[in-house]
């Protein structure tokens, strides 16, 4: 193996530039060529490939989203797109690969491997933390920050106006987000795919006889909850309770950017490094995680097909905190 393409695919995260930083140094370090791929499978398609050396990774340990930029692609689903992809990498010379993304991105990975037998190892890029093989993906710790830092406002508009908030947070298939940030937040509710009883509890919430009535509530929704996002679960309320003054706050995109925080910088630095000695160590097939603070490699399969699943003590503390 003398040169590795690395490449960021699918949604981007805030820690994909130091991911590609470690894999570009760790790389130069053991003596490797390393190129970059644009747009991911879009790029590798479409011959959108750049040398990369120790100074093109410079500056960007802070930055969040991807130089590299992003892309999802129709064409790689196709046998000829992926043909065109690996003569691409093989008219660059590039032996071996390393993927920055979430499931998608891994099958890419892994479809490439089984039809053209090229090494690749995957890294996890999502800030929705959904991601088998890992306890913690990169962007993760960022975008809850990020959205803790709007329910910290939306607090004190709350509190002043005496209003009951909801507000949407991603994740499209999993409430990692959203129950990590109610709790963080102090929010009276959090609804995600994972908890079928969550509307339930949100009703009791609204409905405490005897009890003292909150002048203010926060309600966090994931926006794969199958009750709906924060719209539909305002008219809800609002047709429930005439009386409560309820508004919505839909995070979005906002969650996606910025500068990765301190933690996001080092799993994706600790991630990207692994990854490249992974190769050097013959492994293919893998994604690079950490779990309980050591690194791990997970087959592509385990982790496409792997559920990994919130854990119910939290969503019990966030019901005990909540009372
Ligand atoms: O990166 C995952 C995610 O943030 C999901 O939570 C969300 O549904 C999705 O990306 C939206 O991505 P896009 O708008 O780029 O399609």
């Amino acid at each position: 193996m003398k040169t590795i393409g690395v490449y960021t695919s699918g949604g981007d995260a805030p820690g994909m530039n130091a991911a590609v930083r470690a894999v570009v140094r760790t790389a130069i370090y053991n003596g490797l060529k390393v190129k970059g791929i644009k747009r991911g499978y879009e790029g590798m398609i479409h011959n959108e490939i750049i040398n990369l050396d120790r100074q093109s990774v410079a500056n960007i340990i802070q930055r969040g989203g991807t130089f590299l930029k992003t892309a999802r692609s129709m064409d790689f689903m196709t046998p000829e797109g992926r043909k065109k992809a690996f003569n691409n990498l093989k008219k660059h010379d590039i032996d071996a690969l390393v993927c920055i993304g979430g499931n998608g991105s891994y099958a890419g990975a892994n479809v490439l491997n089984e039809e053209f037998g090229i090494p690749c190892v995957g890294l996890p890029g999502t800030i929705d933390n959904d991601l088998y093989g890992t306890d913690y993906t990169i962007g993760y710790d960022t975008a809850i920050n990020t959205a803790l830092d709007s329910i910290d406002r939306i607090r004190d508009t709350a509190h002043s106006h005496e209003r009951v908030f909801i507000v949407e947070v991603m994740g499209r298939d999993s409430g990692f987000i959203a129950l990590d940030v109610a709790i963080a937040g102090g929010a009276e509710g959090a609804l995600i795919p994972e908890d079928q009883g969550d509307w339930d509890k949100v009703l009791k919430h609204f409905n405490r006889p005897g009890k003292r009535k909150k002048s203010f509530s926060i309600i966090i929704v994931a926006e794969g909850d199958e009750q709906g996002g924060a719209l539909v679960l305002e008219k809800k309320l609002t047709e429930l309770y005439p009386d409560l003054k309820i508004r919505s706050t839909i995070l979005g995109h906002v969650q996606r950017g910025g500068s990765p925080s301190a933690r996001d910088r080092i799993l994706a630095s600790r991630l990207g490094s692994e990854a490249v000695k992974a190769l050097l160590d013959g492994q293919t097939s893998v994604t690079v995680g950490i779990v309980s603070d050591k690194v791990t490699y997970t087959p592509f399969d385990l982790a496409i097909n792997g559920k990994k699943s919130v854990d119910p003590a939290l969503i019990e503390l966030a019901e005990i905190l909540a009372i």
